[in-house]
C-alpha cells in the first residue's frame, strides 16, 4: 500500500467540478451534481456525470441538487458526500498519508463560509491540510500570467454562479471583488423576459442553449431568431415563438453591464502603477461564462481597455490549481505569496 496519497487540487465551479491529482493531470471534470434519495437525503444514488445523465429521467423519489451555489457550499452534507466521492474515484483509498488539497473559492469570501468549505473537505478527504485560491488567481496562471512579477494583471473569471474580478501582482491579490453574476444569470434573465414579454415558459436548459447560440452583449449586424417551444402562460398548453438575437440581447444586458460595473469598482481602486500595466497588458477573461458572444468586445468598449479571452476559458482554473498543486510550496503556510491557508 502506497504510503502518501497525491495532492489534489480541486476547482469547486457551481455548474462544473474539476479535479487535478499531483503528478496524473486533470482526472476528474464532471457536473457539480448529486442525485439523491428524498425520504433519506443521505443516500446518494448518482453524482457528477451519472447524475446529469438521470436529470429527468429519474422516478420522483429522487432529487438532484448542486451543493454548491455561488462558489459557497450551499449543503454541508452533501457537499462532502460529493466531495469523498469524486476524491475516491480520482486516487481511491488505500493510503495512510492523507492528501494536500488546493480548492478554488470566489475572492472576498467571508470566514464562515471559508471555514465550512475547509471543513467539507477535510471531513471527506480526512486531510488537515486545505488551502483556498482564490479563482481569478488560478485562472490567471491557467492563462500564462506572470502572477508572481511585479507587474499588475487584471483577470475576471465568469462562473455559472459568480464573477470574480482581481487585480494580481507579485503572487496576491491587490483589489479583488466577487458578485453573484455569471451564466446562470444570463439564463435566468432569459427565462424571465420570455416569460414576461412572449408569455412563454421554457425550463433551464432551454434558457442555457438560447444563450449560447443567440444570445450576445452586443445587438448583431445581422439578426438572427430561433423558434422558441414552452408552455404557453395564457392557455398552459404547449406554445412556440420566434425570438430574435436583439430580444436575447436586450435580455442578458443588464447582467453584462453588471459585470463591467464591477470590473470599474476594481480598476477605481487599483494603484496608477499596476492600472497602466493593465492599460498596456489587457483585461483577461477566464471561466466559461464569458463565452457569451461579443463580451469581450462589449467590455473592452465600455471600458477603453483590450480584453483578451483566454484559450478554453472553462480550463484556466483548473489548470491553474494544476500548477499550484504540483509547486504546492507556493501555497503551504511557509510562504507568505498566494493562497491563504484555510482556516486560518
Ligand atoms: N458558449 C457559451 N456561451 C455562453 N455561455 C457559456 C458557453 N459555454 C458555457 N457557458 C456557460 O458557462 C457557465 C459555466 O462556466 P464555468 O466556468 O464552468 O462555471 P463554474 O466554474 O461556476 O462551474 C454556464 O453558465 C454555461 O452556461
Ligand atoms: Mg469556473
Amino acid at each position: 500500500m502506497p504510503f502518501w496519497a497525491p495532492d489534489i487540487g480541486i476547482d469547486l465551479g457551481t455548474e462544473n467540478f474539476s479535479m487535478y491529482v499531483r503528478g496524473r493531470g486533470i482526472v476528474i471534470s464532471e457536473p457539480t451534481l448529486v442525485v439523491l434519495d428524498r425520504e433519506n437525503r443521505r443516500a446518494v444514488r448518482a453524482v457528477g456525470d451519472e447524475a446529469s445523465f438521470m436529470l429527468g429521467r429519474s422516478p420522483d423519489r429522487l432529487t438532484a441538487v448542486s451543493p454548491i451555489k455561488n462558489g459557497q457550499v450551499a449543503d454541508f452534507d452533501i457537499a462532502e458526500l460529493m466531495l469523498k466521492y469524486f476524491i475516491r474515484k480520482a486516487i481511491g483509498v488505500s493510503y495512510l498519508g492523507k492528501p494536500r488539497i488546493i480548492v478554488s473559492v470566489p475572492c472576498n469570501l467571508d470566514d464562515v463560509n471559508r471555514k465550512a468549505l475547509t471543513e467539507a473537505v477535510r471531513f471527506a478527504a480526512g486531510s488537515r491540510h486545505v488551502y483556498l485560491i482564490e479563482k481569478p488567481f488560478a485562472g490567471a496562471i491557467g492563462t500564462g500570467l506572470p502572477v508572481y512579477d511585479p507587474v499588475g494583471s487584471l483577470v475576471v473569471d465568469i462562473g455559472a454562479g459568480t464573477t470574480d474580478v482581481a487585480v494580481i501582482s507579485l503572487g496576491g491579490l491587490v483589489v479583488s471583488q466577487s458578485i453573484q453574476v455569471g451564466g446562470s444569470k444570463f439564463d435566468e434573465a432569459i427565462i424571465e423576459y420570455l416569460r414576461k414579454e412572449c408569455s412563454i415558459l421554457v425550463g433551464r436548459q432551454t434558457a442555457e442553449n438560447i444563450k449560447k447560440d443567440l444570445a450576445a452583449a452586443l445587438p448583431l449586424e445581422e439578426p438572427r431568431s430561433i423558434l422558441v417551444k414552452g408552455i404557453n402562460q395564457l392557455n398552459t398548453s404547449a406554445g412556440t415563438v420566434r425570438f430574435t438575437s436583439t430580444q436575447a440581447y436586450e435580455a442578458v444586458r443588464s447582467a453584462c453591464s453588471a459585470i463591467v460595473k464591477a470590473i470599474r469598482w476594481v480598476l477605481e481602486r487599483t494603484p496608477p502603477e499596476l492600472a497602466a500595466d493593465i492599460m498596456r497588458g489587457g483585461i483577461h477573461l477566464t471561466g466559461d461564462g464569458s463565452r457569451l458572444f461579443a463580451l469581450d468586445r462589449y467590455i473592452s468598449e465600455s471600458l477603453g481597455i483590450p480584453v483578451l479571452l483566454a484559450r478554453d476559458p472553462g480550463d484556466c482554473c483548473i489548470l491553474g490549481i494544476g500548477y499550484l498543486t504540483e509547486n504546492i510550496q507556493l501555497v503551504s503556510p511557509q510562504n507568505k505569496g498566494a493562497g491563504v491557508p484555510a482556516g486560518k
